[in-house]
């Protein structure tokens, strides 16, 4: 009896409704509207990351899978979804997933050391960015951005940051009493007092009477490349900001 209680808990280890055309359905139309929002239409990655390409941080297995996606990855955007779905809803989920994985890694055409060498030199992209703890701090680090923004969403923010600002990132404008007007990324704003970062990275914090105005605009702090790159040397960039996998 005891042993079929604890059986009963825990979640089969291997999916039941593997390669089910009809569970698959039903697994896409969870993903739709739970998932997609972050991974994408496809799973193919959007500000979340690809989940076509077969290789999880979470591990690869079947059981990996759920476990991620039933408890979350802590700190990050991916919540819990167990306490909002059934376990067989999140197997279905991962029968979906299968479905649509490619054996092959995306096909970027370019050339990742190129990319590397574009990002320290040319883009100048390691002022405002950190990756393995070396760089700026204006922007996100990019240490994982590999792993945790799809390849749709790493070409958008490189040509076109103003239309996905990173949450948390914002660009204000605080006009004060004492040091003029300020710009910078939005540290904390709240009734009693404003923090933002400069292009310096100085930290300035200035209490509620300081404050004359406060503008947060939604457009990046981070230029677009659009014109700055040409496109095989965009492709290079790529190739190189997808092999950041974190250790
Ligand atoms: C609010 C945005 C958001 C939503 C909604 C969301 N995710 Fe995520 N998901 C993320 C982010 C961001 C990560 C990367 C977390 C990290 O590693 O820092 C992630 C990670 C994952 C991973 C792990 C990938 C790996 O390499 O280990 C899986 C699997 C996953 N999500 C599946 C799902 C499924 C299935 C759903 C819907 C039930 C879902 N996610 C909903 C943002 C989201
Ligand atoms: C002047 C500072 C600055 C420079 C230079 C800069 N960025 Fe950014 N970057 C930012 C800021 C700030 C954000 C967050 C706001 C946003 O989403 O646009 C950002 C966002 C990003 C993101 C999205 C990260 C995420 O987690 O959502 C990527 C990818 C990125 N930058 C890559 C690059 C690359 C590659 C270069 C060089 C070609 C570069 N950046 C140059 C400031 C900069």
């Amino acid at each position: 009896m005891l042993t079929v209680t604890v059986c009963a808990a825990q979640p089969a280890r291997t999916n039941p409704f593997h390669g089910s055309a009809e569970h698959i359905d039903a697994g896409r139309a969870t993903f739709r509207i739970y998932c997609s929002p972050c991974h994408g239409i496809r799973a193919a990655g959007g500000d979340g990351p690809d989940l076509t390409r077969g290789i999880y941080e979470a591990g690869d297995s079947d059981a990996n899978l759920f476990n991620v996606i039933s408890d979350g990855v802590p700190g990050s955007e991916m919540s819990a979804f167990g306490g909002r779905m059934n376990n067989n809803s999140i197997w279905r989920i991962v029968a979906y997933l299968r479905s649509v994985t490619q054996d092959e890694p995306p096909d970027i055409p370019g050339d990742a050391s190129r990319g590397r060498q574009i990002y320290q030199g040319k883009g100048g992209c390691s002022s405002c960015h950190r990756i393995a703890g070396k760089g700026g701090r204006l922007g996100p680090d990019l240490s994982r951005a590999g792993r945790t923004l799809g390849l749709a969403r790493l070409r958008e923010s490189v040509i076109a940051p103003n239309e996905n600002i990173t949450s948390g990132f914002d660009k204000v404008t605080v006009v004060t009493t004492t040091d003029g007007t300020i710009q910078g990324r939005q540290i904390n704003i709240d009734n009693f007092s404003a923090q933002l970062m400069d292009s310096q990275e100085q930290i300035h914090s200035y209490l509620r009477e300081e404050v004359r105005s406060i503008e947060s605009e939604r457009t990046s702090l981070m230029p677009s490349y659009a014109a700055v790159l040409s496109a095989s040397e965009l492709d290079d960039l790529l190739a190189y900001l997808v092999s950041l996998r974190g250790e």
